[in-house]
């Protein structure tokens, strides 16, 4: 007996592969693109879309590449060569797509999937552009609601079977299956009755067509008028990374990002909709200062600054902070409350986990408020700055027992009665920087400049500039001197700083 094989020839390049894998694994992890609909990295192998078909030299049939193991039969002595690009392998293809056309429906132009759909994609590709059947297409029920976020189109529906195994494997809540036969072939709900997973939204993300769409999102906006930004999860501190999707100040839609070592590729329902109140009708978009008569008139922001270090000199206090905020507010909030010689603490709410990745801990940066040595606000108590973005943070109570005077706050509605001064505080998906997920890993929080209302400060740059009121031998550091003062810490010696690596942690996929 020889060594095994233990290389594939893909195009006429060479290369490794690690026993089990098939083609369309390692031409994936090369970089070379094998169309897939049937295929995703996290579920099992079904090969039943037949899309990804390639021609193996010496066999005059496409084979498809997803089922493929790269290892040759025993009894052959020299590694596969396969084509991905040949006549045989494109016209396996063409072949499959003119099937999956046969009964698609062509709105494209209504179908939230356009411009994010594999089918659409493809069939630009390879597609023939005009069908060689003259048959009626085959009716099947639309709009057809699987649990209350999710509808279901079955006349686009390729019978992948993604959501079907998804329901099987990931969640193991079996809410899915396929009935019926050839082109009668559709998903339906399970004798269980309901699509109550917590986690049922990503059979959305999975679907390559536009068979599966969210009722949150459906119809607001086609995706190429809209901005995209890599982001961190901030409804709980598990530090899922997702995209933040937004148009015209709107916060439109959360999905989630690849990272193998927190959530390979997918996030609880709970934390998908966790944007609404930033597009709330009454968030705060100027700075408000109390005039004389106690009603609040606006101010531009030197003016207001001015005013609130007015207010602290005459009622210095604690900083209670929204555990939300990111490393860098946060040492810039310990700074503040340094200039008045009091202390910066966090409020966080706890709530169920689900020991996945939904967390009991519901402060995005609890942990990095740990590292920073930022105590816990356990009730409420007295404070004369407040920074409060999420209402579950800092809750009613703890905003109008807290006395302060100086108010950062996303929503007018959580402005308490004792407030001087207020600035509006941009949201988590509005602003930039580091947080620290609850097992200690730091990651990057992209801006999404498609969200939120416009011109509003940036958030470090007012506190900076306070703090510069309030002590004059104050040196200005900007976001990037703060970082560097955190990665001297001791406490971050062993933390791997996003703004340190190459990639940035939860940044790309
Ligand atoms: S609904 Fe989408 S994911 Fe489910 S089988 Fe149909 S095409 Fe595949
Ligand atoms: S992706 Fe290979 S058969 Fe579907």
């Amino acid at each position: 007996m020889g060594d095994a094989v233990n290389t594939i020839f893909i195009n006429g390049t060479e290369y490794p592969f690690k026993p089990g894998q098939t083609v369309i694994q390692v031409a994936q992890e090369n970089g070379i693109d094998i169309q897939h609909y049937c295929y995703h990295p996290g579920l099992s192998i079904a090969g039943n879309c037949r899309i990804c078909m390639i021609e193996v030299e010496g066999n005059p049939q496409p084979q498809i590449s997803c089922k493929l193991d790269c290892a040759p039969p025993p009894w052959i002595k020299e590694p596969l060569r396969v084509q991905t690009e040949s006549e045989v392998a494109k016209q396996g293809r063409e072949g499959t797509m003119e099937m999956l056309l046969v009964n698609h429906p062509l709105d494209c132009p209504i179908c939230d999937q356009a411009g994010e759909c594999h089918l659409q994609d493809y069939s630009y590709e390879v597609g023939q552009g005009q069908a060689s059947t003259t048959t009626a297409k085959t009716k099947l029920p639309k709009n057809v609601p699987f649990g209350s976020k999710i509808v279901y189109d079955a006349e686009r529906c390729i019978k992948c079977t993604l959501c079907v195994r998804f329901c099987e494997e990931i969640t193991e809540t079996n809410e899915l299956s396929m009935q019926g036969r050839g082109d009668e072939e559709m998903v339906v709900m399970t004798s269980k009755g309901e699509f109550d997973t917590p986690y049922s939204m990503n059979i959305i993300d999975i679907c390559p067509v536009g068979a599966l769409t969210s009722r949150d999102f459906r119809f607001k906006s086609r995706l190429w008028f809209m901005d995209f930004a890599n982001s961190i999860d901030t409804s709980s501190a598990k530090g899922v990374n997702i995209v933040t999707g937004g148009r015209n100040g709107t916060f439109l839609r959360i999905e989630p990002r690849y990272n193998a070592s927190i959530n390979d590729w997918w996030m609880a329902d709970e934390g998908r909709v966790a944007y609404k109140y930033v597009n709330s009708p009454s968030r705060l978009e100027t700075a408000l200062v109390r005039d004389a008569d106690g009603q609040f008139r606006v101010a531009n922001w030197e003016d207001a600054i001015s005013a609130a270090a007015e207010a602290l000199r005459s009622n210095p206090g604690d900083i209670l902070l929204d555990g939300g905020c990111t490393l860098e507010e946060m040492v810039l909030a310990k700074d503040l409350a340094g200039a008045m010689g009091k202390n910066a603490k966090f409020a966080a709410a706890t709530g169920e986990g689900d020991g996945w990745l939904v967390t009991e801990e519901k402060g995005a940066n609890a942990k990095g408020a740990e590292l920073l040595e930022v105590a816990r606000a356990k009730r409420a108590q007295a404070a004369s700055v407040l920074v409060i973005e999420r209402e579950e943070h800092v809750n009613a109570s703890m905003r109008e027992k807290s006395g302060a005077v100086v108010v950062f706050a996303t929503d007018g509605e959580h402005v308490p009665e004792s407030a001087e001064v207020v600035f509006p505080l941009p949201s988590w998906a509005e602003r930039e920087g580091t947080l620290v997920n609850i097992d200690g890993l730091a990651q990057w929080m992209e801006r999404n400049p498609a969200i939120g209302p416009n011109n509003l400060p940036v958030f470090v740059e007012i506190l900076e500039d306070l703090i510069g009121e309030l002590d004059d031998d104050y040196a200005w550091r900007g976001a990037d001197g703060v970082r560097a003062e955190i990665a001297a810490l001791p406490a971050f010696a062993k933390v791997a700083l996003p703004w340190q690596t190459e990639t940035p942690v939860g940044a790309g996929s």
